[in-house]
């Protein structure tokens, strides 16, 4: 199938609207997929190429683009026409294709969809864009600003890092944040063992090796086509989930019969793991608010064939149960900036600001102080994020450890990342450049027993 530049920029730009609305970049995909009946895969993954490489790069091409635009903003243009323009700009700057050959498939779609006044416009504006010189501009940043653009962070994100981790690692965690992100595979070892998967998966030309730090975690390697499309996907003898996140169950570590609660459960890559551990043998109350993400753990759950999950829509911070119900095991994988996961899902940058961390340390504050009243006597609490701020994590630890003596922070094994900040070394801290992962904080704590 020969597919026009036209349909490619069309696709691409209605995504890129639809994640500026705030839809992830998967389900946007899928929503302008289903909605022009696009069933060709290559073109599909080419699509979202296209748009999760663009969205990397947003705060440089919005500024290239300021420049141009002179007096007006790209924020202020309808948001088709921004988009397009978005797409343009990567491809004039970050790609070899022939200025000419794409200016002319995007004159002309814009011209179907807007009249030959607007196409005009966006020709100008590439036109000036393809030809300004913005050194002067750039000397007048300050240093943070400057890195921000050269290596595409919001100018918080990159004083922050400096500040908690100091220049020398900051970079290298932006850095990583702009290659391709690895991709792993958890197992369904109650399906398949990761070997026989590993053969299975060979068969249909995607190459994948076992980890070998977590056995129940697979590399993708190479593949041919979305492992979505997998009949093993289908079937359940994996889940798409990357390494940090399936470490923070095999730390929860919880057993056969144990009475497990998960507070932020869905869309249940970490709930459907605990069943696996507890070999579908015990009992997993599921927490989550939000009706659309839960139905995901209930499909999630199906497809996996893990049984002992209840899946209840509740406020967790809110949450009681009758008869004062105690947990062996309880887990809250709180909401958070995702600031550890900028490599993997780079929209999240432009969408995180201190304000809204601080709201969100306020939310995992309440989550982790109720969720610690449902353990019972000697069992285990575990506290995880993807993100990468102080305030979200031992800041967190530290004012919960002060408040609550019945609590003790537990090493978190197994141990594969770094310790802990401020000194909170039985806490583990993973980070893209180190363990080619999503950046994590994950606190083991063990509620004391009365006589202790
Ligand atoms: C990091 S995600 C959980 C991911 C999940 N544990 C997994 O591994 O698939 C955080 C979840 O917390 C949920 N959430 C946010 N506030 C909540 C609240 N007050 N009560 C219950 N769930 C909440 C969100 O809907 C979201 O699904």
């Amino acid at each position: 199938m020969v597919v026009s530049l036209e349909l490619y920029f069309n696709l691409a730009s209605l995504a890129l609207k639809e994640i500026e609305n705030g839809l992830s970049a998967r389900l946007a995909l899928k929503k302008i997929s289903s909605r022009y009946s696009i069933t060709n895969t290559k073109l599909r993954s080419k699509v979202h190429a296209l748009v999760i490489e663009t969205i990397r790069r947003l705060n440089y091409i919005d500024w290239v683009t300021n420049i141009s635009l002179e007096g007006t903003s790209i924020s202020q243009l309808p948001p088709y026409i921004r988009s397009i323009l978005r797409l343009s700009v990567y491809q004039l700057k970050f790609l070899s294709t022939q200025p000419s050959q794409f200016f002319s498939a995007l004159i002309g779609l814009i011209a179907k969809k807007f009249g030959r006044k607007d196409a005009g416009f966006v020709k100008a504006i590439l036109y000036e864009i393809e030809k300004r010189d913005t050194t002067y501009y750039f000397t007048r940043l300050s240093e943070y600003e400057k890195i921000g653009l050269q290596l595409f962070h919001p100018t918080w994100f990159v004083r922050y890092l400096f500040r908690i981790m100091g220049r020398s690692e900051a970079l290298k965690v932006m850095r990583k944040n702009n290659s391709q992100p690895t991709q792993y595979i958890r197992v369904n070892t109650l399906k398949v063992h990761p070997e026989m998967l590993q053969r299975k998966l060979a068969k249909e030309k995607t190459i994948v090796t076992i980890d070998p730090e977590l056995f129940d975690v697979l590399h993708i390697k190479k593949m041919k086509r979305p492992l979505i499309h997998s009949p093993y996907y289908k079937n359940g003898f994996f889940y798409i989930q990357n390494k940090a996140s399936a470490l923070v169950t095999h730390i929860l570590n919880p057993k056969e019969n144990d009475v497990v609660l998960d507070v932020c459960a869905a869309p249940g890559g970490k709930t459907t793991h605990i069943g696996q551990f507890m070999k579908n043998e015990g009992e997993i109350v599921a927490l989550d608010s939000s009706s659309k993400r839960m139905y995901e753990l209930i499909e999630t759950s199906q497809r996996q064939s893990i049984n002992i999950i209840q899946p209840l829509l509740a406020d967790s911070r809110s949450i009681s149960f009758a008869s004062k119900k105690q947990f062996d095991k309880v887990l809250v994988d709180a909401p958070c900036s995702s600031t550890g996961a900028f490599w993997s899902r780079p929209s999240r940058k432009w969408s995180v600001n201190r304000r809204l961390i601080k709201w969100l340390s306020q939310i995992q504050w309440s989550l982790l102080e109720r969720a610690a009243s449902l353990v019972r006597s000697k069992g285990i609490l575990v506290y995880s994020t993807c993100s990468l701020t102080l305030e979200e994590n031992e800041m967190i630890i530290e004012r919960f450890l002060k408040l609550n003596s019945d609590f003790k922070l537990t090493e978190a094994t197994p141990f594969i990342g770094i310790h802990g900040f401020r000194g909170l070394n039985l806490c583990q801290r993973l980070f893209p450049h180190i363990n080619n992962t999503d950046g994590v904080f994950i606190a083991k704590l063990i509620r004391r027993s009365r006589e202790e």
